[in-house]
């Protein structure tokens, strides 16, 4: 088993450089919003978006020490503050009660807190940004911020009809999720100054990365809660076909599928029906299938990797790969 120390080991120096950064720079005004917000940085999650950021950045700094400067640090803030003001909405829009073990924002201080918090981050994030003059590092980041909207919106008219296809699940989950890793990826690179080749490279490779992240994330939510921290169901009782249910759907006669997906409807006041559809989806085989599209996607990112000469942020990044297929939170 491949474990997320083992993978940050060769850049524990600017990780460690990066959680002083965020600790110096990202403070709030007021009781309650202080309060949140300590919440949230004390509940943190596993930090792959940093940890590609420093790994991308260490393959692809030219002199050795390169990758723990500021603009790395800024860097992994960047994007790790707007996928954590995204999980904040998320729990909001999903009613998600638990995260990380815990009882998510919008749990303790209601959703209008949470909605308001979110939004605070995403504006502190990019406050600090721009205060820095580092306006690459924040342009290159940014965006990132509308495409994870369009991803929850398209996510959101799919789960309202209750139909969706293979095309707009992949649509969804690189606009959510993907694209985020990619930048990531990419905005290491950028950091150190690589060149634009090798900023594309990683920025695909990080998008590749990304589409299996969220395919083990959508078949996570059919393992128990204890593990992942997030309540197990959750995509059904919301009314969501990710890829285990989507890849069972497509087998099934008209008919079938018709009566499936009026059970999918009753697992919003139903908990029978979220765990006899789990059951469905398991027996069917859903697991495997999506198991398998996702193995494509990491043997994509893989081969990203090939024109870089070996090196143990290479081999880090090799074994990230692995994690997210074995991870199971
Ligand atoms: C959860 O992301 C949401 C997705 C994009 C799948 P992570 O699994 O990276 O969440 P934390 O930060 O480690 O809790
Ligand atoms: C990913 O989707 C959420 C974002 C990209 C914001 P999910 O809704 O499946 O994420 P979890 O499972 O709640 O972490
Ligand atoms: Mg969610
Ligand atoms: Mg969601
Ligand atoms: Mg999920």
């Amino acid at each position: 088993m491949i474990t997320l120390d083992s993978i940050r080991e060769p850049v524990l120096r600017e990780l460690a450089a990066y959680d002083a950064f965020l600790e110096r720079h990202f403070s709030a005004e007021g009781d309650l919003i202080s309060e949140m917000l300590h919440e949230v940085l004390s509940s943190r999650g596993k930090g792959i978006r940093p940890l590609l950021v420093c790994l991308s950045a260490a393959m692809n700094a030219r002199t050795a020490g390169a990758a723990g400067g500021q603009r790395v640090s800024l860097a992994a803030m960047l994007v790790e503050m707007i996928h954590t003001a995204s999980l904040i909405h998320d729990d909001v829009i999903d009613e998600s009660d638990t995260r990380r073990g815990r009882p998510s924002i919008a749990a303790i201080w209601q959703s209008h807190k949470a909605v308001l918090l979110g939004d605070y981050i995403l504006a502190r994030n990019v406050d600090i940004g721009m205060r820095s003059g580092q306006f690459d590092l924040v342009s290159h980041t940014v965006g990132a911020i509308a495409t994870l909207c369009e991803g929850e919106i398209l996510q959101d008219v799919c789960a309202s009809k209750q139909d969706i296809t293979l095309r707009q699940y992949l649509d969804i989950i690189y606009k959510k999720t993907a694209s985020l890793l990619g930048i990531s990826a990419s905005v290491g690179a950028l950091a150190v100054g690589a060149t634009r080749d090798r900023v594309t490279t990683m920025r695909r490779f990080g998008e590749a990365l990304g589409m299996a992240f969220q395919m083990q994330d959508d078949i996570l939510d059919y393992a128990p809660s204890a593990a992942t921290g997030k309540p197990r169901g959750n995509d059904l009782r919301e009314g969501k076909i990710t890829l285990p249910l989507l890849t069972v759907l497509e087998q099934l006669p008209t008919e079938r599928r018709q009566e499936v997906v009026a059970q999918l409807e009753r697992c919003r006041t139903d908990e029978t029906a979220v765990e006899a559809l789990q059951q469905l989806v398991r027996e069917a085989g859903g697991l495997e299938m999506a198991a398998r599209m996702m193995q494509g996607y990491i043997n994509k990112a893989t081969q990203m990797l090939a024109e870089y000469a070996d090196s143990p942020y290479r081999t880090s990044l090799i074994n990230l790969c692995g994690y997210i297929v074995e991870r199971n939170k």
